[in-house]
């Protein structure tokens, strides 16, 4: 089946984030370690990719490794870091193909340095796309970022060139690392569990949550459609009534 199928070409989700879980689950389940997990986890990505950019979607972001995934064991965070530089080493000249732009948040300079130069270096090279983007949280908490933003709004107080006064939810956002960036319409997180994890929290406020008991090694772009399609079945309301929301599309 196409991935567009069903789906309402005009009310795609312009910004779909992901919480990528289960993979260590998936890998056990077949008997297997974790880190084969991880390696069937990057096809996934591979297949959501793509969808996304058939779909028109305009930011893709996925949550591929948590500050708090540094206290793992130090095998498994030496996997995911190999893994990921070699999936950027394999896929950067697709992603250029398929005029998808590659995008970090996280506190990007806790990762060891070759990874931190495949990165920058994939980052560049796709700068010039104008397609997709996808927003790699890599090394990513939401409170580390809040406070990051925190820090930077006072420096500027204290040097004086922004006034207390003049502070408002805009100032938070554009100190936020996904200043550039509309907030996620759609939230999935796989594998059943049932929270946020220290992901996006201030830019997640009016977002739709989506939640699947399917690992993410098996999340494909068949899960993709039923994930778009329960969303577009949903009221996006904005804190209004359900008759103010309906007047305003009819009009
Ligand atoms: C998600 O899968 C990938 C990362 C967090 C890096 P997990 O590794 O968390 O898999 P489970 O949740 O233990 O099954
Ligand atoms: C969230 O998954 C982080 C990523 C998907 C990268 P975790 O597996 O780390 O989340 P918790 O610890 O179960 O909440
Ligand atoms: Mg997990």
């Amino acid at each position: 089946m196409s991935v567009t199928e069903g789906i309402d070409k005009t009310r795609i989700p312009k910004h779909i984030a992901v919480i990528m879980d289960g993979n260590g689950r998936w890998a056990k389940q077949k008997g297997q370690d974790r880190i084969y997990g991880h390696q069937a986890g990057a096809e996934s990505v591979r297949q959501i990719t793509e969808a996304c950019g058939e779909l028109g979607v305009e930011y893709l972001t996925l949550y591929a490794f948590s500050m708090e995934n540094w206290d793992r064991p130090k095998y498994e965070i030496e996997a995911l870091m190999a893994l990921l530089v070699e999936t950027i080493e394999n896929e950067t000249d697709d992603l250029i193909k398929n005029n998808v732009r590659i995008l970090a948040i996280g506190d990007l300079k806790k990762l060891p340095e070759d990874v931190e130069q495949k990165l920058s270096n994939c980052m560049q090279r796709t700068a010039v796309c104008t397609g997709l983007k996808l927003v790699l949280a890599l090394s990513y908490s939401s409170r580390w970022e809040i406070t990051e933003a925190v820090r930077k709004i006072a420096t500027q107080v204290k040097e004086g060139s922004l006034e207390l006064e003049d502070i408002t939810e805009e100032t938070v956002s554009n100190n936020l690392a996904t200043n550039s960036i509309p907030d996620p319409d759609l939230l999935i997180r796989t594998s059943g569990e049932l929270r946020i994890s220290n992901f996006l929290m201030w830019q997640l406020s009016y977002a739709e949550l989506y939640f699947t008991d399917m690992y993410w090694p098996d999340f494909g772009k068949e899960e993709l459609r039923k994930a778009i399609i329960d969303y577009q079945r949903r009221e996006r309301r904005f804190g209004k009534t359900s008759e103010q929301v309906r007047e305003e599309t009819e009009e």
